[in-house]
């Protein structure tokens, strides 16, 4: 049997602005995984595979389902990239505990687990860069236009900062800081958002070519205060991307709840993650206020807080 793994991740910077070129900051989140499990198995035709992904209720031979399926196209992309080698029938199962459609990568962290579990299974690893292109093109079905944000932090689990078409720079940072994130429980389709973005960008070009820029420029100062050790800058510069994102119209009434109650709690800083319109908001918070922001938080209706650590 093989296993392999991917962490989810959470935006922390530039959402929205890095699809237009500017640069983005995404971290992992290793509290949750998603987990891909590779058995041989007897009796049936040489080369099948069997997909299991219990959290979708799906239970299906590779060839049942289309080809544009997530699992299939990840599953075709792998085998095509290690040049679909003879292999004995196979076992795939999928596991994960990262929740969908909610800004924290669980789509692309399966397509990891999966190319990881297949490739080594079969005897053929593949490079992390490649690793991430084969869920770039999955991301596509997800996301219609993705940055590749997405893909690199999954893949490299560490925090990166991007921009399109860059190889993604790897942040060191000496001092680790804390995030609290909070779930509206709303799903939103990172699709959606994405295109009422691109549609309010047709319609008023300089309007949103102007808060993609102040985004980016947001994204650019918080990496330097990340890898200064300034951790106590990102809270207000989190406050001003949130007020960006708000401008873009990408901002809910929950995620607004949520965030001025992780503020008030006294997290520094707080902001939607992904998408938006639902799905997570993430706050930074000093170690000694981390309880009181999530009891806050959830009081308050998240329907789950995360708490992770960021480090390199
Ligand atoms: O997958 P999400 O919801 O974290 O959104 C990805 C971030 C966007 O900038 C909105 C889209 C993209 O492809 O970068």
């Amino acid at each position: 049997m093989t296993t392999a793994s991917a962490p989810g991740k959470i935006i922390l910077f530039g959402e929205h602005a890095v699809v237009y070129g500017r640069p983005a900051i995404a971290v992992p989140v290793r509290e949750v995984i998603a987990t891909a499990e590779i058995t041989d198995i007897n009796q049936t035709t040489h080369g099948q595979i069997h997909i299991e992904a219990p959290e979708i209720k799906l239970d299906k031979w590779l060839h049942e389902l289309d080809p544009d399926h997530p699992l299939a196209k990840i599953v075709h992309l792998t085998l095509h990239a290690i040049g679909s080698p003879k292999f004995p029938p196979l076992r795939l199962r999928i596991t994960s505990t990262i929740p969908v459609s909610s800004g924290l990568g669980s789509g692309t962290a399966v397509s990891i687990a999966v190319v990881r579990a297949l490739s080594t299974h079969l005897g053929q690893p593949l490079p992390l860069q490649r690793q991430s292109a084969l869920a770039f093109e999955v991301e596509k079905i997800h996301h219609g236009t993705p940055s590749g944000i997405d893909n690199s932090v999954v893949t490299y689990d560490q925090p990166i900062y991007f921009v399109q078409g860059e190889e993604p720079e790897i942040l060191q940072s000496e001092t680790p800081f804390t995030l609290i994130i909070g779930d509206t429980g709303q799903t939103s389709p990172t699709t959606v958002a994405v295109n009422q973005v691109r549609q309010a960008w047709q319609e008023n070009p300089p309007k949103y070519e102007a808060a993609f820029e102040a985004i980016g420029q947001i994204a650019s100062q918080a990496r330097r205060c990340i890898m200064e050790g300034r951790i106590h800058e990102l809270g207000p510069l989190m406050n001003q991307n949130q007020t960006l994102l708000e401008d873009i119209g990408v901002s809910s009434p929950e995620l607004r709840v949520l965030i001025e109650t992780a503020c008030t709690a006294g997290a520094s800083g707080a902001k939607l993650s992904g998408a938006g319109l639902g799905g997570n908001m993430i706050a930074v918070v000093d170690p000694d206020d981390t309880d009181r922001v999530e009891i806050a938080l959830r009081e308050a209706g998240a329907v789950r807080t995360l708490r992770t650590e960021v480090s390199t």
